[in-house]
């Protein structure tokens, strides 16, 4: 009897030990590379597998061998670009890597990543240039203090605006495999995802973490949607932002325009003067509309900008026909590469003094700042002081979010005073709270705090605030098609159109 204890004892032991100690070897390496210089990863796929485009299986598997033998592999590839001299590889059986490759889907970065003790938290955003990738990395940074246990997959897909996240995350969304959490701007934008279907509302969270108290109504408004908060929001950006190089407006003795007459005057001195007067990038198809919503709201006003979203305004007005003249205007001074430019790539003239003016949101400044570029100035875009065109970017919660508890927190710490002081200083935006330290922010930020407590605020139609998503992308499309037609009438017939048939004009 004893006897027959003592075997069941051990073969309960076995059955227990054998399977823990396969997991804490991990997946099966069929070598263990270390890196030297000049390797990466589609290199070292090419030599085991004859095939470079298997790289991702040696990602997903030695991150996988890393978190159950953090010994042997110290080291986890965060970045498929980045692997450093003296690393410890693993390298998939061919088997493995196959049955990888066979199932990798590239709209899903998780793939590429072990899952910790408590998961992962896959974060989808647009958030990929400098200052905005800094920001989220800092929030990123409070997280991982806080769960250790999670594994954090920046799940991001470039291009700004979301141009192309957006298309990546409605597949997913419908798929019922959505990240777990996802950028979504404050305002209308959320109707496109059909929250009702594949979000979840997060009013618990505003009423655990006092949300509501702690957020201006202003911008509590512009997240309600059906009655619902879809989104906690990391901060406030603002659209309307004249950009220059101190520099150069001082040595051709300028000051920057504040209005479109003036912008005239210093475009030609510029210009004079040898220095491409005003930059842009169109290559996103979104950055035209971006300057273009400032020239609406200079020539219509505040309350005439903001009639062209709710109707109340006619797209018809002879005031739009001026805005698009002067749109058009402005673009004779604008740097003839602009359809490969992004609006970073576009920065770049600013930065080495070959630019001189750039209208473009403030994500703008923490984009200098992560270039350590301080000779810049700013302004309202001309003709629009006083009035603020905001914008905020949130974090949504799908419904089928597969680590839903590790969001949820994500969520908490995006809405909180440390996560957004981490956030904005870095991100070039200032807090969606109201109770951040102003001393932490730069002089530009301080300035926009000032401005987003007294001046108009107006909605930003290019970041989702203003108008649908179906509309947005119409009055996109139809200005981004301007500045290669430079047709005014059929222009302004088709953004007439374009409300019509988002249902708001007749
Ligand atoms: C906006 C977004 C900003 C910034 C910008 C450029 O839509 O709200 O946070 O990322 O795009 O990508």
């Amino acid at each position: 009897m004893k006897k027959l204890f003592a075997l069941t004892l051990i073969a309960v032991l076995l059955l227990t030990i054998v399977p823990m100690t396969a997991l804490a070897q991990g997946p099966e390496c069929q070598d263990v590379v270390t890196i030297q210089k000049d390797d990466w990863l589609s290199k070292l796929a090419d030599k085991y597998f004859g095939d470079i485009f298997a790289w991702p299986a040696i990602m997903a598997v030695h991150n996988q061998a890393a978190l159950a033998n953090p010994d042997k592999f110290p080291n986890k590839i965060i970045n498929a670009d980045v692997i450093e001299v003296g690393w410890s590889v693993c390298i998939p059986t061919a088997d493995e890597a196959d049955a990888f490759m066979a199932k990798w889907d590239p709209s899903k970065p998780e793939m590429l990543y072990a899952s910790g003790a408590s998961g992962q938290l896959v974060v989808g955003s647009w958030w990929t240039a400098g200052g905005e990738a800094d920001g989220l990395a800092a929030m990123f940074d409070i997280y991982r203090k806080m769960y250790p246990g999670v594994e954090i997959v920046n799940a991001t897909v470039a291009g700004g605006a979301g141009t192309n996240f957006k298309a990546v995350l409605a597949t997913r969304l419908i798929g019922g495999d959505p990240p777990d959490t996802f950028q979504l701007h404050a305002g209308l934008e959320v109707a496109t995802y059909s929250p009702e279907q594949y979000l979840q509302p997060v009013d618990d969270i505003y009423a655990s973490e006092g949300l509501n108290d702690i957020f201006p109504p202003d911008l509590l408004a512009m997240l309600k949607y059906q009655d619902h908060f879809w989104g906690v929001p990391a901060n406030i950006h603002r659209s309307n932002v004249l950009w220059y190089n101190k520099s150069v407006f001082d040595a051709n003795g300028l000051t920057p325009p504040t209005n479109y007459d003036e912008f005239v005057t210093v475009a030609d001195k510029l210009k004079a003067a040898g220095i491409q007067p005003f930059v842009i990038g169109t290559k996103g198809g979104w950055e035209a509309g971006h300057v273009f919503e400032s020239v609406l709201l200079a020539e219509l006003g505040p309350e005439g900008y903001k009639g062209l979203w709710n109707g109340s305004t006619s797209w018809m007005d002879p005031k739009v026909t001026k805005a698009l003249e002067t749109f058009k205007m402005m673009m004779t001074y604008a740097n003839p590469d602009h359809p490969a430019m992004t609006w970073d790539g576009a920065g770049e003239y600013l930065l080495s003094g070959k630019g001189g003016m750039m209208i473009m949101g403030d994500w703008t400044d923490g984009w200098f700042t992560s270039k350590g570029f301080t000779d810049y100035g700013w302004a309202p875009s001309p003709g629009t002081q006083g009035t603020f065109i905001a914008l905020s970017d949130s974090f949504a919660l799908p419904k089928d979010a597969p680590d839903k508890e590790n969001a949820i927190n994500w969520l908490k710490v995006v809405g909180s005073k440390e996560g957004q002081e981490a956030f904005n200083p870095k991100k070039g935006s200032i807090c969606a709270r109201t109770d951040c330290d102003p001393a932490l922010f730069n002089e530009y930020l301080q300035s926009a705090m000032v401005d987003w407590s007294k001046d108009n605020i107006v909605p930003s139609v290019t970041h989702g605030a203003a108008a649908v998503e179906s509309w947005a992308n119409d009055y996109k499309d139809a200005i981004t098609l301007f500045v290669t037609s430079g047709d005014v009438a059929g222009t302004q017939a088709q953004l007439q159109s374009a409300c019509v048939d988002a249902g708001v004009c007749q």
